[in-house]
């Protein structure tokens, strides 16, 4: 009997002492874009119950910092690398909290509302959590910094990432092979923080959904994440703009929605 892919995620992350699946997820994101380094300090916004903050400690080779942030209290172990502050993303006081004094390399919000059923409700607290997460981020991240944010598909796509367009280097759309298919949770990745407010148009932006790899035909050798059959890379309806990104891998994708 074949075991679904979702279900190899959690027991491998059970075996390898994760206490979430959602670990996979960052895993294939730093795969692809290399976001963690020894030495760094990463904010981890919506922590609970702690893979992604565990994943980063390891991947920092006890150099670094990662401050865990999270409505529910996190059991973790006592690490020097972690601390955890249990509260709510909207009261963060930027430069008031003595975790969250000084500048950020990386920061991270897996974010998600407590769904309600009612998709459009979903969507815009989702929404509203990652732009919360986007305004802390330019609140403590270094020039040069990186961001990942988590966000339901939805009409209000577009301004999220117009405001990540303004404020990083480059934009990238991922849906990592560890995010269930049906849902409608994508990630946007933004590379290189600018110290200036960007305009929105001069940022290259590329999706992957690494369901498969293949060779880039652009760029020979090059490996580049591909969706070929993504059935569920977005949502029939979404707002996205199929045709307004790099044509490796995000064509073929909308073409299986
Ligand atoms: C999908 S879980 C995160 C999983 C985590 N990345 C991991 O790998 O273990 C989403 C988390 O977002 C948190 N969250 C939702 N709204 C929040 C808020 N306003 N402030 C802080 N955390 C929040 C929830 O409490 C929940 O623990």
């Amino acid at each position: 009997m074949s075991r679904r892919p979702q279900d190899h995620y959690g027991h491998r992350a059970r075996r390898e002492g994760y206490p979430a699946r959602s670990v996979y997820k960052l895993q294939a994101i730093d795969e692809r874009y290399r976001l963690f380094h020894p030495g760094m300090r990463v904010l981890d916004l919506g922590a609970a119950p702690g893979s992604w903050t565990l994943y980063v400690a390891e991947r920092l080779r006890g150099r670094g910092q990662v401050v865990a942030v999270d409505l529910q209290r996190l059991a973790l172990a006592p690490s020097s690398l972690i601390q955890v502050l249990q509260m709510d993303v909207f009261a963060i006081e930027v430069g008031v909290e003595p975790f969250l004094r000084g500048a950020f390399d990386v920061v991270l919000s897996d974010m998600a509302p407590s769904t309600t059923g009612n998709r459009t409700v979903d969507q815009a607290r989702s929404f509203n959590l990652f732009m919360r997460a986007l305004e802390v981020a330019q609140g403590v991240l270094k020039e040069g910094g990186a961001f990942v944010g988590k966000i339901f598909q939805g009409p209000d796509f577009e301004e999220a990432r117009a405001a990540m367009r303004a404020a990083f280097a480059e934009v990238r759309v991922a849906k990592p092979p560890a995010s269930r298919k049906e849902s409608i949770e994508v990630f946007l990745v933004g590379l290189r923080k600018q110290g200036r407010e960007k305009s929105p148009d001069d940022s290259p932006e590329e999706h992957f959904e690494d369901k498969e790899t293949q060779r880039s035909k652009e760029k020979p050798g090059e490996e580049v994440f591909v969706s070929v059959r993504g059935s569920a890379c977005f949502e029939k309806g979404a707002q996205i703009a199929f045709d307004d990104a790099s044509p490796r891998g995000f064509g073929e994708c909308a073409k299986e929605v």
